[in-house]
């Protein structure tokens, strides 16, 4: 079982990853805040990350705040895993006030520290991949993309992405400095951002879906999923995450958990090769 088998994605047309990655939300405490309630678990699921061949991480410094890039570096710095080197994507742009309670703030200032804070924390020379988390509505998003550009120039950050965009905010920031990747919110039953996807796919931008594993109402007893799932000995979360890999070749999911046994049954469900009989099944999500 490794994620090797997911195949390959250059981020920026150079920096490969195996395409199944880990998201590092869910390491934190409830409402993302604070320490994990079983921080030992935690940490035996980030060893286990790259042992299962996966070399992509995503975090942000609002996930506990900075509980997750703490925790990846306690366990894994110098992020050299056995399939080589770890690529640490993080993002920026939000405040944490309390528990599940998330605000953007986009001063350029503002986002430039929290780029320079990250480095620090997760002990790098240059940020591997960063995001920003969301665009401030507050700011004129020019002057955000600008931060990011300083970012880039200065060698704080290597690449850099977006998340919860539309093409309008993608093809405006790529007047600014290259977008590496888009982060939505994308699954087989939430699939409002297709035409971003379509957009990244058309530029070579890799598309980072979050909540990858949902499969809501679809995965009841008697539906084209459970079927499909039952034919290949498989939970429904594991043929909608094999759905969104045999969806595109630029897609990049980064299922997130903080327990051994449910990354492993994730990291497994590279090995299911749906037909495309079976993905156009699912993809016209007929009941
Ligand atoms: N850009 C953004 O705005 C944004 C927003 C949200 C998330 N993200 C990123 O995307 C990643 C994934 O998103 P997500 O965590 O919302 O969605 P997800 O990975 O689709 O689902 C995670 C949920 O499913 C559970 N789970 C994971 N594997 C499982 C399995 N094999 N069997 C049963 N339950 C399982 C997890 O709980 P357990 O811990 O109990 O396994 C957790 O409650 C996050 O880690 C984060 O890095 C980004």
């Amino acid at each position: 079982m490794t994620a090797q088998k997911s195949g390959t994605f250059k981020i920026g047309g150079e920096l490969e990853v195996h395409r199944l990655g880990f998201g590092a939300m869910r390491i934190t405490g409830p409402g993302i805040w604070g320490d994990p309630t079983d921080a030992e678990e935690a940490k035996r699921t980030l060893r286990r990350v790259p042992e299962l061949g996966i070399n992509l991480i995503d975090t942000a410094d609002s996930y506990g705040p900075t509980v997750s890039e703490e925790l990846i570096r306690e366990v894994l710095h110098p992020y050299n895993g056995p399939h080589g080197k770890i690529v640490i994507a993080t993002k920026g742009g939000l405040v944490r006030p309390g528990p599940d309670v998330w605000v953007p703030f986009g001063r350029p200032d503002y986002l430039i520290q929290e780029a320079h804070v990250s480095r620090r924390r997760l002990g790098v020379e240059s940020i591997d991949l960063w995001q920003l988390h969301r665009i401030d509505p507050k700011v004129p998003r020019d002057e955000q993309f600008s931060a990011i550009k300083q970012l880039l120039d200065e060698g704080v950050i290597r690449y850099a992405g977006l998340s919860e965009v539309g093409v309008d905010d993608i093809e405006a920031a790529r007047k600014v400095f290259p977008v590496a990747t888009v982060q939505n919110r994308y699954n087989l039953v939430d699939r409002g951002s297709e035409d971003v996807l379509k957009y990244c796919e058309a530029n070579g931008i890799g598309f980072i879906p979050w909540y990858p594993l949902a499969a809501g109402s679809l995965a009841r007893e008697g539906s084209v999923l459970d079927v499909i799932a039952k034919k290949h000995h498989a939970a429904p979360s594991q043929v909608a995450l094999a759905w969104v890999l045999k969806r595109s070749p630029v897609m990049l999911p980064i299922p997130g958990t903080g327990k051994v046994s449910h990354l492993e049954e994730n990291v497994a469900a590279t090995e299911i090769e749906l037909s495309d009989e079976e993905f156009w099944r699912l993809d016209n999500r007929e009941a």
